[in-house]
Formats: C-alpha cells, sequence, structure tokens
C-alpha cells in the first residue's frame, strides 16, 4: 500500500508564496486521490508490492490493465513528493557546490538556469510539470504532460514545479508567471543539491 508521506512543514509554512488553503487541498485531496486510485489499480495484482520508482522505470512493460493508471497516478505521487519535499519555509537563495556548477556549465549561469526553467514552465501547454534533471553527466530542463515521470525516461529528478492549475489557482488565478517567479523563493536547494549528489 501506498501512503501519503507527511510534510515537513505546516500548511502556511511557504506563505505568502503558496497560500495554506492550496497546500492543504493540494496535499491532502490531490496528493491522496492519487495514491487512492493507485492503490486501488494495484490491489491483487503482481505489482502490489512494487516500489514506486520500479513501476514508474519498469511502466512501458506494464499490463495494459494497470499502465495507464501506474502513469497517471503512480506518477502523480512520484511527484507529488519530490515537489513538495523539493519546498522549505527557510530555503536559500541559490545552489552551491557541484549542482552550481553543472548548472553554469549547461546553462551559462545560475541565472540563466532560472530564466530557461522560467520559459519552459510558463509555456507548458496545459497540465504538467517543468524539470531539472540529471541526464548522462549533465543537467537538463524540459517539461511532461500530465503526471508524466522522467524516471520513465531514464532521467534522475533533481527538481520539479507544478504547473497544473490546481497548485496555483486559487491565489494567482490565470498568473502562472507570477506563481513560478515566486517558487524561487521556496526552492530546498540544500535538498536539490543531495539529489544531485545521489543520483
Ligand atoms: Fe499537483
Amino acid at each position: 500500500m501506498h501512503k501519503l508521506p507527511e510534510l515537513s512543514y505546516s500548511y502556511d509554512g511557504l506563505e505568502p508564496f503558496i497560500d495554506e488553503k492550496t497546500m492543504k487541498i493540494h496535499h491532502t485531496k490531490h496528493h491522496q486521490g492519487y495514491i487512492n486510485k493507485l492503490n486501488k489499480t494495484l490491489q491483487g495484482t503482481a505489482f502490489k508490492d512494487w516500489e514506486l520508482n520500479k513501476l514508474l522505470k519498469g511502466l512501458e512493460e506494464l499490463p495494459d490493465k494497470v499502465k495507464t493508471s501506474v502513469r497517471n497516478n503512480g506518477g502523480g505521487h512520484a511527484n507529488h513528493i519530490l515537489f513538495f519535499s523539493g519546498m522549505s519555509p527557510s530555503s536559500k537563495d541559490k545552489p552551491g557546490g557541484e549542482l552550481l556548477e553543472a548548472l553554469k556549465d549547461n546553462f551559462g549561469g545560475f541565472e540563466e538556469f532560472k530564466a530557461e526553467f522560467e520559459k519552459v514552465a510558463g509555456s507548458h501547454f496545459g497540465s504538467g510539470w517543468a524539470w531539472l534533471v540529471k541526464a548522462g553527466n549533465g543537467v537538463e530542463v524540459y517539461s511532461t504532460r500530465g503526471h508524466d515521470s522522467p524516471v520513465t525516461n531514464g532521467y534522475e529528478p533533481l527538481l520539479n514545479l507544478d504547473v497544473w492549475e490546481h497548485a496555483y489557482y486559487l491565489k494567482y488565478q490565470n498568473r502562472r508567471g507570477d506563481y513560478i517567479e515566486n517558487f524561487w523563493n521556496i526552492v530546498d536547494w540544500d535538498k536539490v543539491e543531495q539529489r544531485f549528489k545521489k543520483a
């Protein structure tokens, strides 16, 4: 059975950048909803004890009757774990160490990386996610549709931003750009650095 992880901060911890009501609904209704549907799909199948990463990595080999649900609900579960645990009320302005070097190598600098991420997140059509991933020896920024996971494509996710309307609509309505810009205030760069080291 897959379970909803607790947040390491309170629902109002990311105010004023993400509001308490959005966080509460996002975590207890949307994220929990994906978990419920995933568990229902896996119940009584050979995959019920598989870890999330194993399911997503092996997605294309899964039988049709579970594949679509794992893509949407398993992906939804994994992406929200990464998203919620990648934010913090007490975050630093920018990463350091090897991650900063990788961003410089790939994008020319931290500000250039941010501009690219904002462009990808802002121009993604419809529901989806913007990503910073480890790909081969470097890093890449791109977006996925729905809840598609980079893990399925062999990438290691480092940072993601939810651009489904449920992530920002209550506070920002149609102003996705403002939501994206404010995201930089709450990125937990220590966490992203750790993920980079492990990847
Ligand atoms: Fe979401």
